[in-house]
């Protein structure tokens, strides 16, 4: 982590140059999951904020969606993809166990200069990254790096499970960074945070080490996502309090300095309960739950670009962005955009 905020100046900063969005056109209701499982769209819509979510249909992937993302995202930056030096791709549904998902966008791009890999951190993949490839920019190994939170979580959803399947969407959302002289503008300050022993309050426990594909399981539901949402629920609330406060105590910024608060999508309750906390108005806080539900890694950049394409992020603004997810882990970016 950086040393105290006063006493280090980068080189340069990794700022945001591009954003980008894709979603799948299939579409799940609430009234669809209504016939699926004994839920109601007034219970999901009380209890969750979301209305729809996007599925991607049989022929579609999690590189798929990253790559058409990842395309808008370097047409705004007016970067060619051959200019590009790194590619992070956040996801928990990679393409295959192996190569990474980010191999794939590569190639689809012809990205041919760029070192890629995946980060494997769930909903706080794209803030992990963020922070990650901002180290590599700032020490002067890159000039420039594209990250990707890309997720097909429909395909690890147990649609006969009511506490899980409501929450969950594909899409992917990208941002590019580049190399800046003014060490003011850009990503200020990163933090991230991890608890592994309670991982198995959200888990996807097949087909890893532990359950090989070749051997039967005993538990089919394995193949599935599995979450103790209430045990999740506390605890998201209390490290986005906690990573934000953090952050900006880091920065010497206090609560009103924030411009727009970009917060993983993964239940409006949740956000609004954190928000509420941190003495957010409701001004400052995006919310996008209604129209992709919890995608996971690609919530953070997806709400990001829905916020600058409806212009509610402008030159000058300092962003928070914050996730929360399995793992457990947890993190916030200070951009001054
Ligand atoms: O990004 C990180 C991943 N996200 C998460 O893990 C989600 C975090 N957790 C949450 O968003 C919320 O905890 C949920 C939306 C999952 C659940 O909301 P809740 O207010 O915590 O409800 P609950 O689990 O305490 O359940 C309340 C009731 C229960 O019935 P009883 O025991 O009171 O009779 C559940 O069985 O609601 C029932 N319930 C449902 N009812 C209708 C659970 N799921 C449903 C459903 N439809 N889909």
């Amino acid at each position: 982590m950086n040393k105290k905020f006063d006493e280090y100046k980068p080189m340069c900063r990794a700022i945001i140059t591009g954003c980008g969005a894709y979603v799948p056109k299939g579409i799940i209701t609430n009234d669809d999951l209504e016939k699926m499982v004994d839920t109601s769209d007034e219970w999901i819509t009380t209890r969750t904020g979301i209305k729809i979510r996007h599925k991607a249909g049989e022929g579609e992937s999690t590189a798929m969606l990253a790559t058409e993302a990842a395309k808008e995202a370097l047409e705004m930056a007016k970067i060619a993809p051959e200019d590009i030096e790194m590619i992070i791709v956040a996801t928990i549904t990679p393409e295959m166990v192996f190569p990474s998902t980010a191999s794939f966008v590569q190639r689809d791009l012809g990205a041919t200069k760029a070192w890629v890999f995946d980060m494997a951190a769930a909903c706080s993949g794209f803030v992990y990254s963020l922070s990650v490839a901002q180290q590599f920019i700032e020490s002067g190994h890159c000039k420039n790096a594209l990250i990707i939170g890309a997720e097909t979580l429909t395909k690890i959803t147990n649609w006969e499970d009511r506490t899980s399947c409501i929450l969950f969407g594909d899409g992917a959302g990208a941002v590019v960074l580049e190399a800046i002289k003014d060490i003011k503008k850009g990503i200020l300050y990163s933090t991230m945070g991890s608890d592994g022993r309670y991982w198995e309050a959200l888990n996807c426990q097949a087909y890893g080490s532990r359950y090989p594909s070749r051997e039967k399981l005993e538990d089919p539901d394995k193949r599935f996502m599995q979450i103790k949402g209430r045990e999740v629920y506390q605890q998201a609330v209390r490290r986005i309090v906690e990573t934000v406060t953090d952050c900006l105590r880091h920065c010497n910024f206090t609560i009103d300095d924030i411009d727009v608060f970009v917060s993983h999508q993964m239940n409006s309750r949740i956000i609004d309960s954190a928000a509420k906390r941190l003495k957010l108005t409701d001004e400052q806080v995006f919310i996008n739950i209604q129209d992709y539900g919890n995608t996971s890694a690609a919530s953070v950049p997806l709400a990001f670009n829905d916020c600058y394409r409806q212009g509610k992020i402008k030159e000058g603004d300092l962003v928070v962005l914050v996730a929360f997810g399995a793992g457990l882990t947890w993190g916030a970016n200070v951009i001054q955009f």
